[in-house]
């Protein structure tokens, strides 16, 4: 019970990576907010009917005044925000195509969401943390940076952002003892991927290949990394990114 009298926030979290991260946060004590598209609501009933403190917003991550909206709403249900957990993303409904296929339209609406969403929501818990003297911020990223892998080039750009964008903000926030840390997860099984036949078909037999572990990779393998970042035990870890895949590519 690390995180007892915490306040941490998760972007998409009503479901997969999102919500295994909120049992797991709620698990060691925090109370959560969750902040998504769709679902917020249904998923903070759900951490409540286990007897965990939830609350939630229903925001659109890549919209400044929504950003705001999330941490007004989480001032207002717990008095204060510890952690941020950065995770909402477009992924799991991706088509995979070749490069040249792509559109800027594409592009525009990856960043916005993967980057500028992430930037957003760490602009707008900034001032709480500053007050507080104190936070935390993690990142998810994909261990897909590292790879490079095909059919997804606006994607694995986004998520390369993330670890620049966490190394800057790691640099830039020491100060105010705000600690930020990335976490690169591989292929996972997430409620998105399986409702994405075409992504789970072509990645999965791969993936489960070329990793050291053999076998599927699911939302409860990624959660241990977050808590710890965001826990007593990484207390002087900052600006760093943990790649958990199972050793597919060691970082
Ligand atoms: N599943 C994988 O194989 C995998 C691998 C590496 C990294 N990741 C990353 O992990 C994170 C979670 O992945 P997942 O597979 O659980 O995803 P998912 O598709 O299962 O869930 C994503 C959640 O984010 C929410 N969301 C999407 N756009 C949003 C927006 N604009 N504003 C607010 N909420 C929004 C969705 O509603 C959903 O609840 C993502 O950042 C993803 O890029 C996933």
């Amino acid at each position: 019970m690390d995180l007892v009298d915490k306040v941490a926030i998760v972007t998409g979290g009503a479901m997969g990576i999102g919500f295994a991260t909120c049992e797991a946060l709620a698990a060691q004590g925090a109370a959560i907010v969750i902040a998504d598209l769709k679902g917020a609501a249904a998923a903070a009933e759900k951490l409540r009917a286990r007897g965990y403190k939830a609350a939630h917003a229903d925001i659109d991550v890549s919209v400044e005044d929504d950003s705001h909206r999330m941490a007004e709403a989480t001032l207002k249900a717990f008095g204060r925000i510890d952690i941020l957990v950065n995770n909402a993303a477009i992924y799991s409904a991706l088509s995979l195509k070749p490069f040249e296929q792509l559109t800027v339209t594409d592009w525009r609406k990856m960043l916005d969401v993967n980057v500028i969403g992430q930037f957003l929501c760490c602009k707008a818990v900034l001032p709480t943390f500053k007050k507080q003297g104190s936070g935390r911020i993690i990142n998810i990223s994909s261990g897909v940076a590292f790879k490079g892998n095909p059919g997804m080039l606006h994607y694995v750009a986004s998520k390369g952002a993330i670890v620049s964008m966490t190394r800057t903000l790691a640099t830039e926030l020491g100060e105010h003892g705000v600690l930020v840390n990335s976490v690169a997860p591989g292929f996972t099984l997430s409620d998105g991927v399986h409702q994405n036949p075409e992504l789970a078909k072509t990645v999965s037999g791969f993936s489960v290949r070329n990793r050291a572990l053999k076998r599927d990779m699911v939302p409860a393998d990624v959660v241990g990394a977050v808590t710890f970042f965001a826990g007593p035990h990484a207390a002087f870890i900052t600006g760093q990114t943990l790649v958990v895949d199972g050793g597919a590519y060691y970082h």
